[in-house]
């Protein structure tokens, strides 16, 4: 709270992005490719070092795959050994092999996009059970797992499938909204579209108020009835939170547009590095944990509420 109280930055809880190559190639995502100066083990290792003496305590692993990166296990361990707090993004394909690295993931968040048909619709053949092999792999190593389901044009009409399912597996299910790009301008264009993504939001509150096992807090689904029009709300970006690419450029969300940008860690220096972020936040935040975590670090209890006592009955 170091940050919040004095007004002074630490990036506490970090992002790591250590690849964008991937094993999948979903048909709605634009971080699949390899960058061109990913850097080595020496540099990440370095890169890493730098945020843990600036304060890290906590990292996500993210991408592309993060288990397709040949150093992951030794980041993995090096991380633990320094005390720091893990979870990783995954598809879930590559479990199976890296089960020791797994091991040490506080959560480990899968994603799962719809019924078998349409998960393999959008992510390739075979894909949705090994998935769910891998989730199911994790929660026998005692990680704590929960699936993300992206919602979009191509799941709309199968969220209740998908929650039976979780259902079944014992799991829960996270949603947010599909973007236009993960690397490019957090500014959307309203589609046709959007006032069904606003609907579903909707039905999944109520889902949730139904017991189904919607992994979401009230605030991100609150948050996510107004999407993709432009709501203010608390940022920890650059105050608490950080992204780092497989380059070693620093962000101070992985929402940034990245369009041109470098701010290198390695050539910098952590500090630097992390001093020069931009700290003033957007309108269109869109994963559903740093939603939950932006009104949290804003003291938003009234966004923790379920709905119905939240807007004394009206909503
Ligand atoms: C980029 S992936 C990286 C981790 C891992 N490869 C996976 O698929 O979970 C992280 C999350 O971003 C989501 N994603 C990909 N493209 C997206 C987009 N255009 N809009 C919103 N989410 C997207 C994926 O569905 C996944 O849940
Ligand atoms: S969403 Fe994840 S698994 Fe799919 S292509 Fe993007 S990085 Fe790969
Ligand atoms: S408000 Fe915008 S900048 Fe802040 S965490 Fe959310 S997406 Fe990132």
């Amino acid at each position: 709270m170091r940050a919040k109280v004095l007004g002074v930055p630490s990036p506490l809880a970090v992002g790591f992005e250590i690849t964008h190559r991937c094993n999948l190639r979903c048909s709605y995502c634009d971080r699949n490719r390899r960058l061109s100066h990913e850097m080595s083990l020496g540099e990440i290792l370095e890169a890493l070092g730098g945020l843990r003496r600036l304060g890290m305590c906590a990292l996500s692993l993210d991408g592309g795959e993060p288990l397709v990166h040949e150093d992951i296990d030794t980041v993995v361990r090096w991380l633990s050994d320094h005390g720091v707090l893990l979870r990783i993004n995954t598809n879930g394909v590559l479990i199976g092999r890296h089960t020791d690295a797994i091991r040490h993931m506080s959560k480990v968040k899968i994603s799962l996009d719809g019924p078998p048909s349409v998960h393999d619709a959008v992510r390739g053949q075979g894909s949705f059970w090994r998935a769910v092999r891998g989730a199911l792999m994790a929660r026998d190593l005692g990680c704590k797992v929960e699936f993300t389901c992206v919602v979009g044009p191509h799941n709309l009409g199968h969220v209740d499938d998908l929650l039976g399912i979780a259902q079944r597996l014992g799991l829960e299910v996270v949603f947010q909204p599909l973007r236009g790009s993960l690397v490019r301008s957090a500014t959307r264009e309203p589609t046709p579209l959007d006032d069904r993504i606003r609907d579903l939001f909707r039905r999944i509150e109520a889902f949730k108020t139904a017991g189904a096992p919607v992994g979401n807090r009230w605030s991100s689904l609150k948050h996510f009835r107004g999407w993709p029009d432009d709501t203010p709300l608390p940022c920890a970006a650059g105050w608490i939170n950080a992204t780092l690419d497989p380059e070693g450029n620093l962000f101070a969300c992985a929402q940034t547009d990245r369009t041109g940008i470098k701010n290198n860690v390695i050539e910098l220096g952590a500090e630097e590095a992390f001093r020069r972020l931009c700290r003033s936040g957007c309108r269109q935040c869109w994963c559903a944990r740093v939603v939950e975590e932006n009104y949290a670090w804003g003291c938003r209890a009234d966004a923790f509420l379920p709905p119905r006592a939240a807007a004394g009955g009206a909503s």
